[in-house]
């Protein structure tokens, strides 16, 4: 009999987590969850699969690699909050960067095949050049994405250990589950406040664009990374810049509530252009984004409707 795969995911309670772990379900896997519910939510965790409420920093993570033995560890647990991470670089750096070397040390002694790792577009800062490229020179401007690109590093350090990586340079996800709380994604920020008729902020004159990658099309790139070459790092995005005025009208449009948003001056830190050439990761492993805008945000305003 061929033994079932465990894959361990740090942060399945929460967003892009959850909606992986579902999928991995699906395809027969053992899935064991670790989070500590700081963002994510029990209600998100598939039943059939294993849960530890338990931080990435604690000693005690070691006893779930332990009994658990995963074959596989998909990291998506962070401290995912921007300007959180200014106000508290160190709170920050501790999750993402103490927190995954917490959890690399345990893939090394509990000898973990591989682990995939959620990065960010964040890495590259200001572009240079759009849509941007792997090779793209990194120059991240606040402390989450330079910690995505420390985490990076260790990877490659691990690898020199033995520990395959892949890594994820994902643009900005949106889909159902994602928080619209606090500094959640604007996707579902702006759909809550549309359904709930309440008036929703853009900072800037809302030309500044983002590229807008529906949740599924960002897990199928996870389950594909399982078959990556060690070492690899990828972009994944869809290739189109959306500036926040044409997001907003679209949704706008797709609620039927006709409220206008108000505009506040910019906010500091924050990058005016972002879009991402995924050329590698569909060259390599046949990625392709699945999901038009369109679709997408509709599937998003009916979770929002149906969670309302
Ligand atoms: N959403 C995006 O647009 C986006 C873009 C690029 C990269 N990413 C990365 O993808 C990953 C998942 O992001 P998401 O949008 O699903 O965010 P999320 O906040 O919904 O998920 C993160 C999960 O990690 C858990 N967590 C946080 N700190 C923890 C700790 N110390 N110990 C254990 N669990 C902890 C949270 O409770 C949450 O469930 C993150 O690493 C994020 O940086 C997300």
């Amino acid at each position: 009999m061929i033994k079932k795969q465990t894959y361990l995911i740090t942060g399945g309670a929460g967003f892009i987590g959850s909606h992986l772990a579902d999928e991995l379900i699906k395809t027969g896997g053992r899935v064991i969850i670790v989070d500590n519910l700081s963002a994510g939510k029990k209600e998100n965790v598939n039943k059939k699969a294993v849960f530890y409420k338990r931080d990435i920093l604690d000693p005690k993570l070691a006893a779930i690699f332990k009994k658990e033995r995963p074959d596989i560890i998909f990291h998506y647990a962070a401290q995912i909050d921007v300007r959180k991470s200014t106000k508290d670089p160190i709170g920050d750096a501790k999750i993402n960067i103490l927190g995954t070397i917490n959890v690399l040390e345990n893939c090394r002694n509990f000898k973990v095949g591989k682990i995939i790792f959620a990065s960010s577009v964040g890495v590259y800062g200001e572009p240079e050049f759009l849509p941007t490229k792997e090779n793209h020179p990194l120059g991240p401007i606040s402390p989450y994405p330079i910690t995505k690109l420390t985490v990076e590093k260790y990877l490659s350090y691990y690898k020199s250990l033995g520990l395959d990586f892949a890594a994820l340079r994902y643009s900005n996800i949106y889909g159902p589950r994602q928080s619209s709380s606090g500094e959640g994604g604007v996707v579902s920020i702006f759909i809550d406040n549309l359904l709930n008729g309440k008036k929703s902020v853009i900072y800037g004159n809302g030309e500044q664009t983002r590229d807008f990658l529906y949740v599924a099309d960002a897990v199928k790139a996870a389950l594909l990374a399982l078959k990556a070459p060690s070492g690899s790092i990828y972009n994944v995005g869809t290739g189109k810049e959306t500036s926040i005025n044409k997001l907003y009208k679209l949704i706008f449009r797709d609620t039927g509530n006709a409220i206008h948003p108000k505009k506040v001056p910019p906010r500091f830190g924050e990058i005016k252009k972002s879009c991402l050439n995924s050329s590698k990761i569909k060259k390599e492993l046949n990625w392709r984004p699945k999901w038009e805008l369109e679709e997408g945000l509709k599937e998003t305003r009916n979770w929002f409707k149906n969670k309302n």
